[in-house]
């Protein structure tokens, strides 16, 4: 058998991002924050907000409490049952804001039917939203002067940055409209120069989007919805799924070992975009708690 041009570029095997290493390292410098303000007798601490019996909420919180005390940041959760009420819950989150031992708060999601969404994360005040869901903190990134940028995009960003990928003029495709994930992340990578398309559910012919992909970002909740077809060679792929499978695999929404044969460099899953979720959450919490720090200094 002979071996033509188009198998040998079948051939490629792309370069995996490592998310642990790049957070381990990331997690080094906010260490290093934190203990700076430990010198000027601060503390940064979190509040997080935890409602109902969600299995994967439970383990997503568990990640980001051994994370900010794998840093130094101190780390209250409140588990409240998920018959709560709206004023209840309204009432504690104001109650947080007016704590100064407080500098971030995070309410996962999802919430309860019966709880307001909006209203909660509009409750958080704006500069202790760490996870920069409050609308002034979205409407920030379209105007360019948010508090907080939002963790997974701004961990994709991160991941990108590693890359050395300059994205002035690059085409991205962003799989996926969420308001926590899709949406922001196309809003950042156009911050940085990017030509953005945005994919959802609707989307016909999706194939002829994301061909023309030089950086593919992929956060459709679907395992396998990106084949080898579909993605141009050379392109730079992250994928931000996290799907298990009835056998309890975690996988992303992109056929890895396919399109590893294709692209120049793509995120796995686990250990791609995750680690850089919790550690953008660090990353704002030391932020904030230094803006506060130099406010009442
Ligand atoms: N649920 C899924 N992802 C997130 C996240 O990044 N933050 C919060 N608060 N809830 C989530």
């Amino acid at each position: 058998m002979y071996v033509t041009h188009t198998n040998l570029g079948d051939c490629m095997t792309a370069r995996i991002i490592d998310g642990v290493a790049l957070a381990r390292s990331l997690r080094i410098g906010i260490a290093d924050r934190v203990a700076a303000l430990a010198d000027k007798g601060v503390t940064p601490g979190l509040a997080v907000i935890l409602v109902g019996e969600d299995a994967a909420s439970a383990v997503y919180v568990g990640r980001k409490i051994k994370a900010c005390a794998a840093v130094g940041i101190r780390s209250h959760t409140d588990r409240f049952a998920a018959d709560i009420s709206n004023e209840a819950l309204l009432a504690r989150i104001a109650e947080l804001n007016a704590d100064p031992a407080i500098h971030g708060i995070l309410v996962q999601l999802p919430l309860p039917a019966h709880i307001d969404m909006a209203r909660v994360l509009e409750t958080i005040a704006v500069d202790k939203d760490v996870d920069g869901f409050h609308l002034y903190n979205i409407g920030g990134l379209v105007t360019g002067n948010t508090v907080f940028s939002p963790c997974t995009p701004y961990g994709v960003v991160k991941l990108l940055e590693s890359e050395g990928v300059d994205l002035v003029g690059q085409n991205v495709v962003v799989v996926g409209a969420s308001n926590i994930v899709g949406k922001p992340t196309a809003l950042m990578l156009m911050a940085e120069g990017a030509t953005v398309s945005i994919c959802h559910v609707h989307t016909r012919d999706l194939a002829q989007y994301t061909i023309m992909a030089d950086i593919l970002v992929v956060a459709a909740g679907v395992p396998g919805l990106i084949v080898p077809q579909m993605v141009k060679r050379g392109a730079v792929v992250i994928d931000v799924g996290i799907n298990r499978l009835p056998d309890g695999r975690i996988v992303g929404d992109v056929d890895f070992a396919g399109v590893s044969r294709k692209a120049a460099a793509i995120t796995p899953v686990p250990g791609g975009v995750g680690p850089l979720t919790v550690t953008m959450l660090l990353e704002n919490t030391v932020q904030s708690a230094e803006r506060a720090n130099a406010i009442a200094a």
